[in-house]
C-alpha cells in the first residue's frame, strides 16, 4: 500500500492526454472538470501567424493531416480531425475555453516568433481581467523563453529540461524562470533541492501513477503533469468529455 501523497499541484498533460485527444478542447475541458490546479498544452506559431495547439512538428500521429504543420495552410491546418472529430485549436480557442478556471501552463515549441505572438495574446487576455500568475510559459527552446521574458516579464516562466544541466539550478537566475519542469526520469534530489533553496519549485512530467508520484515527492517534486488526472483528482462536475 502506498502511503498518502503530500500535496501536490496535478496539471493536466496535453488537456489530459490519457481521456481525450492531447492539445484539443475536448482534452483541456476534461481536466477542467476533473478538476486540475492547471493544464498544460504546446503551441506553435504558424508561418502565417496563427498560433494553434499542436505537440508534434508534424501532422501525422495527432491528425488526419500529412507533413509539416507549417507547410499546410492555416486554414487546411484549422479543419484537420485532431481525434474524435476535434479540430486543432487556436491558442484564443483554449483560452476563451479556459476562461480563468484553472492555470494555463502553455509551452512553446516553435521559435519562429512563437514566445513573441504568445506575449501578445496573453497580454491583451490580461486586459481582459486574466493575472499574469494565472499563466506559466514554458520551453525547451531557452533561448525563445528568454525572448518571452524580455517581452511579458510579469508573466512567469519554466525552463523545460530532458536531462540535468550542467550548469546546475543557477541557469534558472540567469534565466528569470520562476520554476522549472524536468522530465521524470532525470529528476535529481540535489537538483531540485538547489532550485528549491532559491525559491523555485520543481515539477515533473509524464506521471501517471501514483507510486511514480510519491517516489518523485521524496526527491522534492511539487507538482505533476498527467496524463490521467482522474488518479489523483475526483470529477468537480460531470464526467470526463468523450
Ligand atoms: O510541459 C511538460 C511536457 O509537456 C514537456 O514535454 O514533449 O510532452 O511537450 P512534451
Ligand atoms: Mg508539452
Amino acid at each position: 500500500m502506498t502511503a498518502p501523497l503530500p500535496p501536490l499541484t496535478i496539471i493536466g498533460h496535453r488537456g489530459a492526454r490519457g481521456l481525450a485527444p492531447e492539445n484539443t478542447l475536448a482534452g483541456i475541458e476534461t481536466a477542467l472538470r476533473l478538476g486540475v490546479d492547471g493544464v498544460e498544452f504546446d503551441v506553435q506559431r504558424h508561418p502565417d501567424g496563427g498560433l494553434f495547439l499542436l505537440h508534434d512538428l508534424t501532422l501525422e500521429r495527432t491528425t488526419d493531416g500529412q507533413g509539416l504543420a507549417a507547410a499546410q495552410p492555416f486554414e487546411t491546418l484549422r479543419r484537420l480531425d485532431a481525434g474524435h472529430g476535434e479540430r486543432v485549436p487556436t491558442l484564443h480557442e483554449a483560452l476563451d475555453l479556459i476562461d480563468r478556471r484553472a492555470l494555463v501552463n502553455i509551452e512553446l515549441k516553435t521559435w519562429n516568433g512563437c514566445a513573441a505572438a504568445v506575449a501578445e495574446v496573453i497580454r491583451a487576455q490580461m486586459a481582459l481581467g486574466w493575472d499574469a500568475a494565472q499563466f506559466i510559459v514554458s520551453s525547451f527552446h531557452l533561448p525563445e523563453l528568454q525572448r518571452f521574458c524580455s517581452a511579458l516579464p510579469e508573466v512567469p516562466v519554466a525552463a523545460l529540461y530532458c536531462g540535468v544541466p550542467l550548469s546546475g539550478a543557477a541557469e534558472l537566475a540567469t534565466l528569470g524562470a520562476a520554476q522549472v519542469h524536468l522530465a521524470d526520469e532525470f529528476v535529481d534530489a540535489d537538483y531540485v533541492a538547489a532550485a528549491a533553496h532559491d525559491g523555485r519549485p520543481a515539477w515533473a512530467y509524464t506521471v501517471n501513477t501514483p507510486e511514480a508520484a510519491q517516489r518523485l515527492t521524496t526527491l522534492g517534486i511539487t507538482g505533476i503533469f498527467t496524463d490521467h488526472p482522474e488518479r489523483f483528482l475526483r470529477p468537480v462536475a460531470t464526467a470526463p468529455v468523450q
